[in-house]
């Protein structure tokens, strides 16, 4: 009987004690989610003296749950409406490079409470047959935001298609646009793996790096290769500034976003106009996967899937110094047009 008696108390105590963790991690996690809400306040500026400001965040608090909500296909057309939920068009478009870092930039961006990020590449302006479907398509194609945050998507075929840099100043010729770049003979390999694996899951055979990235007759760089002349950036920007003053663009060090993210995000925090809100506490280096992840809150962290990452085939280095040294002009060229310089090889 006693016995028994100690086994319903220590029940009553696990379930009591569950219950008070639990509570104690939801509290924790609001509060987290509550520090990402504060940020908005100074975007618009348009709350008032003290009071009002707490009221004004508790609705924000339950918008951003709406917004979740609606992620997930739960929120009725009544809600988006009475929440002024919007689709807007992007205000600034991370245009390229492939392999520079897109996704981790993309990422890392959407943890500013006033960015919201388009989680797939949309392929509109790069596209022709998308492009034809018209802005609304595009428009449509983004995700439910409040009207003061800004939308933002990536494509980074959007920085070498030709017709891209007029299709886009046609849609706002005041868009703001990033460009993330790494050190052109490692995105170059970077976008070999990533182009062998795709052949590799498929059992097929594909030619070693050498042998793309070297005209076999000439012995000389292979211009045709297009993983080559994706990485002469100055040839690809300066189409683009036919169309937009350089002041428009904002080059990201990708490299540096590898090894110390949060001063990339910061620069362009400043370049977007958003107050400083990405801190060290949203990001933390992750052993395993070797890269920084992104902390939202105590309870809600992720890092970049597998695909991103990739371990790099070794390369012959006699062809990597010819790369190298391909690339030297185009990267003077690089730095001089857009102030930004690089301590690329
Ligand atoms: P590798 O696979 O060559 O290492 P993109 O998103 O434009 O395709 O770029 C992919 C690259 O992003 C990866 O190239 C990886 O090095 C880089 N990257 C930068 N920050 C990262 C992060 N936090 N997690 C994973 N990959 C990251």
């Amino acid at each position: 009987m006693l016995f028994k008696q100690q086994v319903l108390l220590r029940q009553k105590l696990f379930v009591l004690g569950s219950l008070a963790i639990g509570s104690l991690l939801y509290l924790v996690a609001r509060v987290g989610s509550l520090d990402r809400l504060q940020p908005l306040c100074p975007i618009d500026g348009r709350f008032g003296p003290r009071g009002q400001d707490e009221i004004q965040l508790r609705a924000l608090q339950f918008k951003r749950g709406l917004l979740h909500e609606f992620r997930k296909g739960n929120a009725s057309k009544e809600q988006i409406r009475l929440h002024n939920l919007v689709q807007q068009l992007p205000k600034a478009i991370i245009i390229g490079v492939r392999k520079g870092g897109t996704r981790a930039l993309l990422e890392m961006l959407n943890l500013h409470p006033a960015v919201v990020k388009a989680s797939q590449e949309i392929h509109f302006f790069d596209n022709d047959e998308n492009y034809a479907k018209g802005i609304e398509w595009y428009r449509k194609k983004m995700p439910f935001s409040y009207p003061h945050q800004i939308t933002i998507e990536k494509s980074p075929a959007y920085f070498i298609t030709e017709e891209v840099p007029e299709r886009i100043y046609k849609m706002n010729s005041s868009i703001k646009l990033l460009i993330i770049v790494r050190e052109p003979t490692t995105r170059a390999i970077s976008d070999y793996t990533q182009v062998l694996e795709g052949k590799e899951r498929k059992n097929k055979t594909y030619y070693k790096f050498e042998k793309l990235a070297i005209d076999p007759n000439t012995c000389e760089v292979n211009t045709k290769y297009k993983a080559v002349r994706t990485s002469i950036y100055t040839k690809h920007l300066e189409r683009w500034l036919k169309y937009f003053p350089v002041e428009q663009f904002h080059i990201v060090d990708g490299d540096r976003l590898i090894t110390e993210p949060l001063p990339e995000l910061q620069l362009v925090e400043k370049f977007l106009n958003l107050p400083p809100r990405i801190s060290q506490y949203n990001l933390y280096f992750n052993a395993t996967r070797g890269f920084y992840c992104l902390r939202f809150n105590i309870v809600f962290n992720k890092c970049l899937a597998g695909s991103k990452g990739r371990i790099h085939p070794e390369v012959d280095t006699s062809v990597i110094t010819k790369l190298r040294k391909f690339f030297h002009p185009f990267n003077q060229k690089f730095y001089q047009i857009t102030g930004r310089t690089f301590n690329w090889p």
